[in-house]
């Protein structure tokens, strides 16, 4: 494939090459001194940015580095954007400087999709308004895969603001690719009408003791019409992760969340600092699957 634009760009061999090869990757570079790997020396990576980041950006940074290629960051604050320039002209400019990939963060739903039309470099999304967010997708299976050894047959249950979310709807396609199988949990206003591919619930309580994994989706009230929420806390009441329901789980059950949380509201504390968490360990695994995801794009040694 020569683009990542959303997870249905990849089929289950694609997807899974991804991850063996983040699993190689994080065994070659891993460790207490990270070693560089020169796969992509000569090759350029930009990083373009029109919304805020903290992890997927640095991420995508670290994984660039990692591999020796050269990184642009582009954020669209402080640039020519604030001046009106448009995505085509900026992506023109990136063109002319040599970009092999691209990677985009935009408020738009589709603008890596525009973005392939006008560079001949990959495009990679890092979170496209509330489309998707492939790679978050990637890096939580590769998660669930080491945490748990399998995905085929485990029962995923997302939690919450699915309306708003780009990480479930990458999430739901993915993991529907890899065999798992997705219930999607929250209240009726946050659930979209056409989710494919998932089945439904209102009630979490309902679900947790069949869930192998729970991935709580953080409430994006900057999104929301007010109309659509209840309370922050009949919500937490009803859909929050606390220890009384992490103690409702399997044994074996891990909890997730992609980050930025909204500690106290969709998960508590206790369980965001508990063992069965994997908040940290998914940060740490999104620079190896996005190194593979750089490094199979880009073709390299
Ligand atoms: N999970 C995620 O996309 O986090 P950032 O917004 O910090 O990149």
């Amino acid at each position: 494939i020569r683009h990542l634009r959303e997870a249905g760009d990849l089929d289950a061999a694609d997807a899974t090459l991804i991850l063996d090869t983040a699993r190689e990757l994080a065994r070659l570079t891993g460790g207490r001194e990270v070693k560089k790997l020169p796969t992509l020396r000569g090759r350029t990576v930009v990083n373009l940015f029109y919304e805020d980041s903290t992890r997927t950006r640095i991420s995508f940074e670290a994984a660039a580095k990692r591999l020796s290629a050269d990184v642009i960051n582009f954020s669209a604050k402080g640039s020519s954007v604030s001046k009106g320039e448009s995505l085509k002209d900026t992506a023109l400019t990136l063109q002319a400087m040599g970009a092999d990939a691209v990677v985009i963060r935009h408020g738009a739903s589709g603008a890596p999709h525009r973005l392939a039309n006008w560079v001949d470099g990959s495009v990679v999304n890092a979170g496209d308004g509330t489309h998707e967010h492939p790679t978050q997708a990637l890096l939580d299976a590769f998660t669930m895969r080491e945490r748990l050894g399998r995905l085929a047959g485990l029962n995923v249950t997302i939690v919450g603001d699915v309306l708003h979310s780009r990480v479930a709807r990458s999430n739901v396609v993915l993991l529907a690719t890899l065999g798992a199988k997705v219930t999607v949990v929250g209240p009726p206003t946050l659930i979209p009408p056409d989710i494919a591919s998932a089945a439904v619930s209102y009630d979490l309580d309902a679900v947790l003791p069949a869930s192998d994994v729970v991935m709580m989706l953080r409430v994006q009230t900057e999104r929301m019409n007010a109309s659509y929420f209840p309370s922050a806390r009949e919500y937490s009441r009803r859909y929050g992760m606390d220890g009384a329901r992490m103690r409702r789980l399997p044994e074996h059950a891990i909890v997730m969340h992609p980050g930025p949380m909204n500690r106290g509201m969709e998960i508590s504390p206790e369980v965001a600092d508990s063992p069965r968490s994997t908040i940290v360990e998914q940060v740490a695994n999104g620079v190896s699957v996005r190194m593979a995801v750089l490094y199979l794009l880009l073709g390299g040694k």
